[in-house]
Order: C-alpha cells, then structure tokens, then sequence
C-alpha cells in the first residue's frame, strides 16, 4: 500500500539522517520542508520532497493536505497509564490546602492507588488502560513507555506488567515497559525498607525477567521514599536482568539521584523540577537524557524543571506527560509542548524536538521513529489547518490535530 500525501503546508522534523538526540544549541533548529510532499509505503516513511520536485509516482492513495502540516507522532517517555480508579478525591484536599505529602503520609498517594489495583481484576485493568491509551494516541502519542509500580506486591506488579504486555500485543505503537516496584514503600513493611527492597529484589525482579515483562528499571529516588543507597542497589540488582534504569529524581529534593542515575548508565533521569550545578555537571558527557515532566508541575503547582538551565550547559532534554492518578492525569502531549514554551522559556523548536526525537531517544527507539527519516515508522500527526507551527504550543488547550496515523495506518 503506497499512500501519498500532496500540498503539505509544512513537513516538520524532517531528517535526512537521523540522530539519536539533540542537545544544546541543535535543539533550537527544527529542520522542515514548505510545500511538501510525503509518501508513506505499508507502515514506513519512503520518501519526500518539495511539492515543485514532485516526481512521478504510482500511489495507492493520494490525499491533499493544503493548509495542514504534518510532524512525527509524540514521543512519551514517562507515563504510568495502567492504573485503576482515580484520586480526584486528593485533588480535592489539596485544592483545600494539604500538600502532596501530607495526603501521602494520610494514607492517600500512591499507596491509595495500590490498594485499588490490588483489587482490580486484569481485565478491568487492561480495560481502563486501554481507554487512556486510545485517548492519548487521538492527541498525538505515537511511542509510550508505560511503568508499573501501583501494585507493590508481587501478584500486582506481575498484573500491571501483564497489561501492558496485552497492550503491547493489541495496540500498533511502539510500546516499553517499565518495572517500577520500588514506587513507595507498603503498609505492610511500614520501618521495614530494607526488607521490602530485598523482596523487590529477590522475589519479583526475577519474576519479572523470567516473564520478559520489562525492559527498564525505575525507582521513586526521593526523601521519605527510596534513598540513593536503596536505588543504587536497586539498579545494580536490575542490570543483572539487563534492565536499564529510567528513574524518577529530584521532584521535590536534589539528594543525588542523578549522579546514581548517570553512574548506573540511566538511558533517562525523569522529573528534576529540583536540580543543582552538580546535578548538571553529573549529566555532562553521559548518555543519560533528562526528562521534564511540566504537566507535573502544572498540576502540583511546583516548580518547573529549568529547562534553560539544561539546555544552555549543552544537554539534551525530552519532555514527557507523567500520566498517572496522582501528579498527573492528563496524557495531552500538546499541552505538555504548550507548557514547556510557556513555563520553561523553551522555544517551540526546542519543545518539539524535546517531544519527539528526544523522547524517541529516551525509549531507545530513536532508530524507529522520532522524526520525518526515510525507514522510519510512518507514525504521523496530521495537523488542523494551521498558521504556522508556533501555533501548536500557542494556543494551549486546543487540539491542533486532524488525523493520527500509525503504522500508515489512519487511526479512527
Ligand atoms: O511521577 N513521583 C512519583 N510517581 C508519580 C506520582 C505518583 C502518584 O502520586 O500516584 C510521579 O509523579
Ligand atoms: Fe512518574
């Protein structure tokens, strides 16, 4: 099936060759084509070109685009969208006035929404999963990694990683997952840490390996959660399943989970709404991508990651929604591209590369989609008749999109 697209206003992160990741300074170039031309053959990007160049070619298909633009699907490379139920009762409390922490140590967080996956069968589960899923794919969302770490026992780990496998199975976007046992530490080993990192440990990380469930390692590296010392041992522990770390740090305190990222190879270091000098310079010349997490802070009314801090020391950085119950429910990758402009002084260029090929990198699948590249997943979003593509992040809250395609696939 050959499908050509003609009269694209603007094709938007087009890369002839591809990179894994932009930092610094290349993260304010958004490479583009006026007036262009997209051929999408079975599920892949084959060719494109300036509509004045347009060649000769049999298609299947033709579909005129004029006024519309076209850009990579979203990239999001934090999510936890497999969770049952809601919190919009601590959304409450919180608007009354107690903090994110003190609804914790009240038996709310994310203990609150373990108890509720516990008793939530897999297929429910799976069922309410699936109908975010979709919903972030209608935004935009083209490539996810979603983690577990709402179960905290060893039966609701394995069934939340479950799910995500069946979504991996059902659904026609790259999707990773990630083992987030130590997200908070159960009732049932309340002044037991050790004990209940050496459960995670011995019990369901091989539980976890010998089921293939997930690819990478995450740990709440936090005060009143997991320590530097527990995630150190934590990830050591992991790679010996071969799974990469991608760790939550410094969301509400810098106390080094960077440098334990970085010194555990962490494909990403996620949240940093807090960051000191050391935590910049721990992240010079490693592979590790920092991940912002805006809607986060839109939500939690906390501080934003400094974005300008990051970029102008010459890092890369991506940006990701957090989709989860507690500090996030929202899965709009827009609004996060919107956000990141607005609050984090990011430019739109640097957003939309955040959002995609260093999203792409920060999943590993920088390779396979990311940007307009021949060989790459035809993973595309088809934008509204639009201005131009400053319009994306400056009218927040709008839905610029028209059409998703997935696979080549137009999604309905
Ligand atoms: O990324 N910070 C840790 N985990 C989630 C929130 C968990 C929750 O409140 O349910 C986050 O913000
Ligand atoms: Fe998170």
């Amino acid at each position: 099936m050959k499908l050509l697209f003609t009269n694209i206003k603007e094709l938007l992160q087009v890369r002839e060759n591809s990179v894994l990741k932009l930092s610094g300074k290349e993260m304010n170039i958004l490479p583009t084509i006026k007036n262009a031309w997209l051929l999408i053959e079975d599920d892949k990007i084959s060719d494109y070109g300036k509509m004045d160049d347009l060649p000769e070619i049999s298609s299947d298909k033709i579909i005129d685009l004029s006024g519309k633009m076209v850009l990579p699907s979203w990239c999001d490379s934090h999510t936890h969208i497999v969770y049952a139920g809601n919190r919009e009762q601590e959304f409450g409390q919180r608007i009354s006035g107690l903090s994110y922490e003190e609804i914790a140590n009240n038996g709310g967080g994310i203990l609150n929404s373990a108890k509720t996956l516990q008793n939530t069968s897999e297929e429910d589960l799976y069922d309410q999963s699936a109908k975010r899923l979709d919903e972030v794919i209608k935004l935009g969302t083209g490539a996810v990694e979603i983690k577990s770490g709402y179960g905290l026992t060893k039966d609701a780990e394995l069934k939340m990683l479950r799910v995500i496998k069946k979504l991996q199975q059902n659904y026609n976007l790259p999707i990773k997952a990630t083992f987030l046992g130590a997200h908070a530490l159960p009732l049932e080993y309340k002044n037991k840490k050790s004990e209940y990192i050496e459960h995670v440990i011995q019990e369901i990380l091989p539980a976890v390996a010998e089921e293939n469930l997930a690819e990478y390692i995450d740990v709440f590296c936090e005060q009143g959660y997991f320590s530097v010392e527990d995630t150190n041992k934590l990830l050591k522990a992991a790679a010996k399943f071969n799974l990469r770390p991608k760790i939550h740090v410094n969301q509400f305190n810098a106390i080094g989970g960077v440098q334990v990222g970085v010194k555990n190879n962490a494909l990403s270091v996620d949240h940093l709404e807090e960051m000191k000098t050391e935590d910049i310079e721990a992240l010079r010349n490693s592979d590790t991508m920092p991940v912002a997490l805006p809607g986060c802070s839109l939500f939690l009314s906390i501080p934003y990651t400094p974005a300008r801090m990051i970029i102008d020391a010459d890092l890369p950085l991506a940006l990701a929604t957090d989709f989860n119950p507690g500090s996030a429910p929202s899965g709009n990758m827009n609004l996060v591209v919107s956000l990141a402009c607005i609050k984090m002084k990011m430019t739109p260029e640097e957003a939309i590369n955040a959002a995609t090929i260093n999203g792409a990198y920060a999943m590993d699948l920088s390779k396979k989609v990311g940007s307009i590249t021949k060989g790459k997943l035809a993973n595309l979003i088809i934008t509204k008749c639009i201005p131009s593509y400053t319009y994306i992040p400056y009218a927040f809250g709008s839905n610029p999109i028209e059409a998703i395609y997935l696979n080549g696939k137009l999604i309905k």
